[in-house]
């Protein structure tokens, strides 16, 4: 029967692996390893298009639904906000799903707490807490700048803890994150996110995209990983390349952040950018009375030390300088912040390569500060000059540096910089500014008009400065004086056209 028992074979066979799936433990054994892979991980917070919303974005490897619970207390989780989720491609190691909630319209300075749960298998992250930021005109808002964060920086827990102890309204990550988000099929954005969830979940977390954010494919920068990852405001979900800058208002400042990657103005993206930016801060300086500081957030430098590694800003002639330093000038931003450089650099306020002044009251020009001291090594800063723009530099190595922005009202900020490891303090200044505004016309002659502005400003030292645009012709200034005038002619001329008797019978009035 050779027959019968090629059959018998076969069937056998063909049962071995059905049995293997019926034997009970290795079906709890795949339940179970399902159920980890919906663990929501990578939670972080960032601001939605207002300082009141918050948004809420984590992973998770199978693609499940997912929400977040919240509430005032702990034992009143009461409301509660669905996702909407995001494939993310090019991932084998890593986390696949990125699922985002936005809870809007929260109380400005309450403490609420949440949790995140997957729907189907109920997998519940741990409960966070924070604070939304308030919008007290007599309270100051403390702000941690750093850039170029990555798993290599060797004092990141410290990092953590100071956000975790000390009240920070955000934190604002200035370009290049994890190095990369992409790397390893993105198993090293995973790593570093979850590194960082501790105070992630807890602070916004906000962020620039830098060079190592761009992912280029086929000669083009993609930005797939910070686009998908990150939630900024005012920009949709996924963010699109033409959403990589945004600005929120936060306290007394207007936050502005930028993408210096896409700022050539020979294209689209660029002009787009740049149009963007002029018409945000035309914008922010009609608001300037609620919040008159102005503060710039961009990966690369304008101004920088000369260092082996060729930068953008070493070139005689930068090209983000050409396109950004006069935008900036024209519209009063008081400090641009920046890294890529790997250290720390603070300049005067300084315009169109001239020093203004060499203190910070009443500065007439933009102040440009790195503060890039948290990547690694890879520039060694042997070729550093010195030049007459520069206030202050650490390099040291030793030392990875992190900023302190203190906004206390609307003339007086404290800007202090500190070792993540030991929390010395390396570098602090007083930025005090009484009138906030256009710095003046830009261009040729501008440090030679602000100088005569600023020896009046010092004749009158109690004064608030005005400047007085002396081109507007006298008759801009009588236009509605004359047109009132003209109306009431014309009424006068109408009025007593009606009570002539003529017309009077004519309209038989
Ligand atoms: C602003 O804050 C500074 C520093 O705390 C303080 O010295 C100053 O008096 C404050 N100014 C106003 C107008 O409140």
């Amino acid at each position: 029967m050779p027959i019968s028992s090629v059959l018998g074979v076969f069937i056998c066979v063909s049962l071995v692996p059905n049995a293997r799936l019926e034997h009970p433990i290795s079906r709890r054994a795949l339940v179970k390893e399902n159920q980890d892979s919906s663990i929501p991980e990578q939670i972080h917070l960032s601001l939605g298009s207002q300082s009141n919303d918050i948004i809420v974005v984590w992973s998770t490897a199978l693609n499940v639904k997912g929400f977040v619970e919240y509430g005032t207390t702990e034992d009143k989780l009461d409301k509660s906000i669905s996702s909407n989720q995001e494939l993310r491609q090019n991932s084998e190691q890593a986390a696949k799903f990125i699922h985002r909630a936005e809870l809007k319209n929260l109380e400005p300075g309450a403490r609420y707490v949440y949790r995140v749960v997957s729907e189907d298998s109920g997998l519940k992250s741990e409960i966070f807490t924070f604070d939304v930021p308030h919008q007290h005109p007599n309270r100051h808002d403390i702000f941690l700048m750093v850039a170029d964060l990555g798993l290599r920086t060797k004092s990141l827990q410290f990092l953590v803890h100071e956000v975790l102890n000390y009240k920070y309204e955000a934190v604002f990550h200035i370009g290049d994150i994890a190095y990369n988000l992409d790397h390893e099929g993105g198993n090293l954005g995973d790593e570093f996110m979850k590194r960082i969830q501790k105070f992630t979940s807890c602070v916004p977390y906000m962020t620039t995209p830098g060079d190592h954010e761009k992912e280029i494919q086929h000669g083009k920068d993609t930005f797939y990983h910070y686009r998908h990852r990150f939630s900024m405001p005012n920009a949709p979900w996924p963010m699109t390349e033409e959403s990589l800058w945004y600005s929120i208002n936060i306290g007394h400042a207007h936050f502005i952040s930028i993408n210096t990657e896409s700022l050539n103005p020979d294209t689209e993206l660029g002009m787009k950018q740049l149009e963007w930016l002029r018409q945000d801060l035309l914008e922010a300086n009609r608001f300037r009375e609620f919040q008159p500081w102005i503060i710039v957030m961009g990966h690369k430098p304008l101004y920088c030390t000369k260092s082996v590694m060729e930068q953008t800003c070493d070139k005689e002639n930068s090209p983000l300088r050409d396109v950004l330093e006069d935008i900036f000038y024209e519209h009063g931003v008081d400090i641009y912040f920046s890294g890529h450089k790997h250290c720390y650099e603070r300049s005067w306020p300084l315009y169109n390569g001239k020093v203004f002044q060499n203190d910070y009251i009443n500065p007439m020009a933009p102040v440009y500060i790195i503060i890039g001291s948290m990547g690694y090594e890879y520039i060694l800063d042997l070729q550093r000059s010195d030049p007459y723009w520069l206030a202050f530099a650490s390099a040291d190595k030793s030392k990875e540096l992190f900023g302190r922005l203190i906004v206390h009202n609307s003339t007086s900020l404290l800007w202090s910089v500190h070792a993540a490891a030991s929390n010395e303090e390396v570098d602090k200044i007083f930025i005090k500014q009484k009138s906030h505004g256009s710095f003046g016309t830009p261009g040729p002659g501008a440090f030679e008009r602000n100088q005569e502005e600023k020896s009046n400003r010092e004749k009158l030292p109690q004064e608030p400065f005005y400047i007085v645009d002396p081109e507007v012709p006298w008759h801009f200034q009588y236009r509605r004086i004359l047109l009132s005038l003209f109306v009431f002619c014309v009424s006068l001329v109408l009025f007593l056209f009606l009570r002539h008797s003529k017309v009077r019978k004519i309209l038989r009035l």
